[in-house]
Parts: structure tokens; C-alpha cells; sequence
């Protein structure tokens, strides 16, 4: 399947702690600072069509938290931590070159 690199934003637009919606063609993407890392998770909570970046992040556990019922979701492997969530949600490459937040993501 083709991957393309995605730009999403300059990593000033994220605060430390935060998380941010991207919408790239079909990919609903959330992505969360923590200090100065980033990662990428699928933002439609695998439970019901909320998004998980409009939860709370979780630095020290490296997660973050759906604010609608509570599960909490790897920002490393997309698992949830917690129920009622039981399905995992996607994980993005993030990388950041001169100050720019890309992803990769899968064209079809
Ligand atoms: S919608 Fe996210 S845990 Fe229910």
C-alpha cells in the first residue's frame, strides 16, 4: 500500500501536554506532545465515534484518555489500557524535520 508523508503542522502549533486533530483524506489523526516528542494515534476512539484528542493526556504513562467514557489508549501501540474500549487504534510514523510535524499515511 502507498505511503505518503503527510505535513500536519509546525510543532509550536501543539502545546507540551496537548493534543490536536488532523483530518489527511480519509485519516483522523490525533496528535499528542508530550516535552518535545510527538505521536500520532488514530483520534476516533475505537469504542464509539468520539475523539481522543479532545482527552486528557497522560505524559508519565505515555497515553491518553477518551473523555467520554474513559479508556485510555497507548500513544505507543494504539491498545487500550482500559474498558470499555477493547480494539486497538491506529499508530502513525511521526517525525519532525526544521520545525515541521509530519505522518506517514497509507493513501488507499
Ligand atoms: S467513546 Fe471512547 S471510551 Fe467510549
Amino acid at each position: 500500500m502507498p505511503v505518503t508523508r503527510a505535513r500536519l503542522c509546525t510543532v509550536d502549533d501543539v502545546t507540551p501536554g496537548g493534543a490536536r486533530r488532523f483530518d489527511i483524506g480519509r485519516h483522523r489523526i490525533c496528535l499528542v506532545r508530550i516535552g518535545d516528542d510527538f505521536y500520532a494515534i488514530g483520534d476516533r476512539c475505537s469504542h464509539a465515534d468520539f475523539s481522543l484528542s479532545e482527552g486528557e493526556v497522560w505524559p508519565d504513562e505515555r497515553e491518553i484518555e477518551c473523555w467520554k467514557h474513559g479508556s485510555t489508549f497507548s500513544l505507543l501501540t494504539g491498545e487500550p489500557q482500559t474498558l470499555p474500549a477493547t480494539l486497538p487504534v491506529p499508530v502513525y510514523t511521526v517525525r519532525v524535520e526544521n520545525g515541521d510535524v509530519f505522518v506517514d499515511v497509507s493513501e488507499s
